[in-house]
């Protein structure tokens, strides 16, 4: 990713300072619980889309679920009890701090939230999840790579900035495992997609082949060297409750199925209805031309030019899969994603991908006579 551009989480990628990944992924299970005991679990979020989707599952497999936010994203799901604190207050956990959790699920990056959870909280709590991500690791050139693979430095700063988001992600991690390896899982997340996804990311491609299936589609000509690994919202959640009912402990990469954009994109068309002809565009132009990568309006989704960044979406994963992770699909997710989308309206303006109008300039520009076109190396 050039310039600094946006990670899988929706914030930039900095520093590529490394730091020892600790030998915590080979904590094996050590608090398991009874199979079918209803839990009563602790999310310290819940409000945003991942968080209310683990409530949701939680409360239809009959645990009780108490959210912890300010409730400013949005609700908790119907059913859970709102708590509703400002972390970045000295008495944020007061209301909760008496209680005993079978599990705490914990979804900030910043380092201070997850410090003063872990100082109020760790003791009363069965099992800790921490929900990580793919952007806690120094390089992104290696396909296949592991939770060996070596980390960002940490940041010092308490409360980060999103350009930090990856060096945050570390520090969080670092401070659960200070507070103790026992009983402490690590997630780390890779993109996640799904009906709900706020960043317009993972529904761009088939949003754009439904919203006008004859017409022609811009792709980056590069979609065979790119690759897409999207975990849906709903099978990441699944993982994790059914990590709280083990007690599962260690370190996981959990990710999607990898395929290549152009697969990715074709299974977009297929679902979408896009009979229309492609126009592939060489890497080159399209970032000449100011079209971003991967995220963000006027962004071409889940492209990724540089070279530096093909295993972002291409990380080994088997861990998580040993552990019984469940995915459903690519074209599932796809699927549903869709109907989401058309609930949306397909011609909004987006948070990720082109315009129709947009796309159109560009196209045209492609076409023009005389256009320069710089080589996609
Ligand atoms: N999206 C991706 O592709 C991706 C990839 C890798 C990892 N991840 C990770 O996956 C998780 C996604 O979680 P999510 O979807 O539930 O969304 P999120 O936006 O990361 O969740 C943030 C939660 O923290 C709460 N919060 C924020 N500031 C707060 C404050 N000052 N006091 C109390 N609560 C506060 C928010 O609630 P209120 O605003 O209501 O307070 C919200 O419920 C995150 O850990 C993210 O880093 C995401």
């Amino acid at each position: 990713m050039r310039g600094g551009a946006s990670n899988a989480s929706g914030h930039r990628a900095t520093s590529r300072n490394l730091s020892e990944n600790p030998p915590a992924f080979r904590v094996a299970t050590i608090c398991r619980v009874a199979a079918g005991s209803q839990l009563k679990l602790l999310v310290l979020g819940g409000t945003a889309w991942l968080g209310r989707e683990i409530s949701s599952q939680a409360l239809a497999q009959g645990h009780s679920v108490t959210c912890l936010a300010r409730g400013v994203s949005g609700p908790a799901a119907a059913g859970a009890r709102l708590v509703r604190a400002d972390r970045f207050e000295p008495d944020a956990y007061d209301a909760v701090r008496e209680e005993h959790w079978d599990a705490v699920v914990e979804l900030s990056w910043q380092p201070r939230m997850v410090r003063t959870a872990l100082a109020a909280l760790r003791d009363r709590a069965r099992h800790w999840i921490y929900v990580s991500s793919g952007s806690v690791y120094a390089s992104h050139a290696a396909i296949g790579a592991d939770e060996t693979a070596a980390l960002l430095a940490p940041t010092d700063e308490d409360r980060a900035g999103a350009e930090l988001y990856g060096e945050a992600k570390v520090a969080c991690e670092l401070a659960c495992r200070a507070a103790g390896e026992a009983g402490l899982l690590i997630a780390r997340s890779g993109l996640i997609a799904g009906p709900g996804d706020p960043s317009d990311r993972g529904g761009y491609w088939v949003a754009r082949a439904a919203r006008d299936g004859g017409a022609a589609m811009l792709v980056p000509d590069d979609g065979d060297r790119a690759s897409v690994q999207a975990i849906d919202v709903r099978d990441l959640a699944s993982w994790l409750l059914v990590c709280a009912a083990r007690g599962e402990c260690g370190t996981y990469d959990v990710v999607g199925e990898r395929l290549t954009l152009a697969a990715w994109v074709e299974l977009s068309r297929r679902i979408g209805g896009h009979s229309g002809p492609l126009v592939r565009a060489p890497h080159g132009w399209l970032l000449q031309h100011g079209v971003g990568e991967f995220m963000g309006e006027e962004s071409l989704a889940l492209w990724l030019a540089d070279p530096q960044w093909r295993g972002f979406c291409a990380r080994d994963g088997s861990r998580a899969l040993g552990a019984g992770l469940k995915r459903r699909p690519p074209a599932e997710t796809i699927t549903d994603t869709l109907a989401w989308e058309r609930q949306l309206g397909l011609t909004r303006p987006r948070r990720a991908g082109l315009s129709a109008a947009r796309e159109a300039e560009l196209i045209a520009a492609l076409a023009a006579p005389g256009a320069s076109r710089p080589p996609a190396g």
